[in-house]
């Protein structure tokens, strides 16, 4: 079957069909490439590059013109997954005009299909505005990792009932305001589950368990790119930092040796030419 671009509608059509739907996150062109490949269905350009890519304590400090830089590449490399561009910290939560002007660039300069923002039921009229503007939002509840500091470190969320409470509260405030999914966070499994089925929007689990409707990992953790630390919730299907590390040697040794380069790796020259010059 041919391939073409995903949409937010396949999306919705997949979870109404029972079919569980993939994300994860690329930040560059090659990344963008090898996702699109595997037949994700939205790539998210997160601003987890600040700790990822970008060697930072965590993602506060990104601003929305070093996003828009990653976007840009990302869309260069990805055909067909649909593109969510991360909202950074203090982009939408100052003012409602700001948010929406700010979600626009993701668009227009940033060539993403939909905003990603989170936040609960307090973030829910700049969503609506947002969405009213013509633009797709993502919600993202839970662990919500712009406000680390607020919650107390990157912890599990919704553990006690009046914390659970608030989460299904916001999830339900967030389908109000029209966005078309929810990243569920770091909740529990059962929790996690609870909220798909309340809703009619798909529920996008990353720490929540088997029962969302689709799962999103951070790349880099997944093929262990990234070395500080790995959450319990990720998998890591390959080390690539090893896998690079050995290459990098094995490069050394031979450069050491004279292995590198070979002929193979030579340009030619004629003897006659060569002559000449001596
Ligand atoms: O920035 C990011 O990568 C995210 C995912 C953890 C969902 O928001």
């Amino acid at each position: 079957m041919e391939r073409r671009k995903v949409t937010i509608q396949d999306l919705q059509a997949k979870t109404e069909k029972g079919e569980r739907f993939t994300m994860l996150t690329a930040y560059d062109y090659p990344t963008a490439v090898i996702v699109d490949k595997a037949g994700i269905d939205a790539i998210l350009v997160g601003d987890s590059l600040a700790m990822v890519v970008l060697g930072l304590p965590n993602t506060v400090s990104v601003t929305v013109d070093e996003m828009l830089h990653h976007c840009r590449a990302v869309a260069r490399g990805a055909q067909y997954a649909l593109l969510v561009g991360d909202m950074p910290f203090m982009s939408y939560q100052v003012d409602v005009k700001e948010a929406v002007r700010n979600a626009g660039r993701f668009l227009k300069e940033g060539n993403m299909d939909v905003v990603k923002l989170e936040g609960g039921a307090n973030m829910a009229p700049v969503s609506k505005a947002i969405v009213d503007a013509g633009i797709p939002v993502m919600g993202h509840i839970g662990l919500t990792p712009q406000t680390v500091s607020k919650l107390g470190g990157f912890k599990v969320q919704g553990k006690d009932s009046t914390a659970a409470q608030q989460i299904i509260d916001d999830a339900l405030a967030l389908e109000d305001a029209g966005c078309f999914s929810i990243v569920l966070e770091a909740i529990p499994d059962r929790l996690a589950k609870l909220i798909s089925e309340k809703l009619n929007i798909p529920t996008i689990g990353i720490g929540a368990g088997p029962d969302c409707d689709a799962q999103v990992l951070v790349t880099h953790d997944m093929v262990g790119l990234f070395d500080r630390f790995t959450p319990k919730f990720v998998k890591r299907y390959v080390n690539i930092h090893e896998q690079m590390v050995e290459a990098l040697k094995q490069y050394k040794a031979e450069v050491a040796s004279g292995a590198f380069p070979g002929p193979e790796h030579c340009f030619t020259i004629k003897d006659d030419i060569l002559e000449s010059l001596y």
